[in-house]
């Protein structure tokens, strides 16, 4: 049984990487603010599931505050800290760069400054695909240029990369992060198009559908996500990791369209779709090369879109009478 300390564990990503540490066995302490950036009673869902395992700690704690983190890392020293809070979200990140600047930025630098205080090497942490910018050689490669962010949130995210780095090299720290692709699943964030557009389906609502749908992405299970952590922090316990940047995609890019069609499909309801162009900081297209994380960490996602939709959709409408009742998020 090892400890980990797993930032944003209310958060989508970091809830379901703890769920599955606690299945395995594992003590974990989880770290969450509990922002508003949208309805927080999914994040204490999420948090509830956790708190009936009694390996699992929660601290209602912002990273962006040194001294309270620093304390609880220090005293705890977990043999990994797996960095996921995050302001995330491209385009509330055009209306409020500063909350950006706080977790992401300096959230990341209290997590590194406070590890390396206390002694503690292994730190993995979530980057994210919006790296890539506008580039447009597909798939994205971790050897691809990627020095034109067309987000806020996306120059957070390299910096942090970049951030890593420098520890890793002053410090000897041992850190790997990772450029997740799109990630859906139960649980999953109602600010993303996959929650959106299941809500307003059912509620015979329009749904808004960018660049007249010409769209493609690498939409990634969360449960592979979770599968290729997993693999990672086994990896950096035995030392197998200095610093690496990971892609981690689902590896079947799929229109936005078909995508779409899965879902009315598995919910057996018409969508009413309403085009608009594309929003500004968003990118066209997404298709992630995950040779490196197969080959490095064995990275295999399995899950194909209509299976991962089909499970979406089924929790979907089983919970809906709470899920529809969830606050329109910001953006
Ligand atoms: N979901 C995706 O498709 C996706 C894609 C690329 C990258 N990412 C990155 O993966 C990570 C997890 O994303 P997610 O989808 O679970 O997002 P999420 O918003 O559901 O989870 C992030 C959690 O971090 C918490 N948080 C934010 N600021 C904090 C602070 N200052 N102190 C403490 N907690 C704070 C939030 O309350 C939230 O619960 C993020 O770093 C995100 O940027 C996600």
């Amino acid at each position: 049984m090892a400890k980990y300390i797993v930032t944003g564990s209310a958060g989508f990503i970091g809830f379901h990487l703890c769920l599955r540490l606690l299945k395995e066995g594992h003590r974990v302490i989880g770290i969450d603010n509990m922002t508003s950036y949208y309805d927080v009673r999914m994040k204490e869902k999420r948090n509830e599931l956790l708190l009936s395992y009694p390996s699992f700690q929660f601290e209602q704690i912002d990273f962006g505050n040194f001294d309270s983190l620093f304390q609880l890392i220090n005293a705890s020293k977990p043999k990994v800290i797996i960095h996921l809070g995050a302001q995330a979200g491209v385009r509330y990140s055009l209306e409020n760069p500063w909350a950006y600047e706080q977790s992401n930025n300096l959230g990341t630098l209290n997590i590194f400054e406070a590890a390396k205080r206390s002694g503690v090497q292994n730190v993995l942490f979530a980057s994210s695909s919006s790296v890539y910018g506008a580039n447009t050689k597909t798939p994205f490669s971790e050897e691809d240029p990627v020095t034109q962010p067309i987000s806020l949130y996306a120059a957070t995210k390299r910096a942090n990369e970049l951030l890593a780095y420098t520890y890793h090299h002053l410090y000897g720290m041992q850190t790997a992060g990772f450029r997740f692709f799109t990630v859906y699943g139960i649980y999953g964030r109602p600010d993303m198009a996959l929650f959106k557009f299941a809500k307003n389906m059912l509620l015979g609502k329009e749904i808004t559908v960018y660049n007249n749908g010409d769209m493609k992405r690498d939409f990634t299970f969360v449960d592979d996500i979770v599968d290729g952590l997993v693999r990672a922090i086994s990896a950096i316990e035995k030392g197998k990791i200095k610093y690496e940047i990971y892609n981690l995609g689902g590896d079947s890019p799929v229109k936005l369209l078909d995508f779409i069609a899965e879902l009315e499909k598995t919910l057996n309801c018409k969508a009413k779709m309403k085009f608009l162009p594309l929003q500004m900081g968003d990118v066209q297209e997404t298709v992630a090369d995950v040779s490196k994380a197969r080959a490095q960490l064995g990275f295999d996602p399995k899950t194909r879109i209509p299976e991962g939709i089909k499970i979406f959709s089924e929790w979907f409408l089983e919970n809906k009478d709470w899920l529809l009742e969830l606050d329109d998020p910001k953006q």
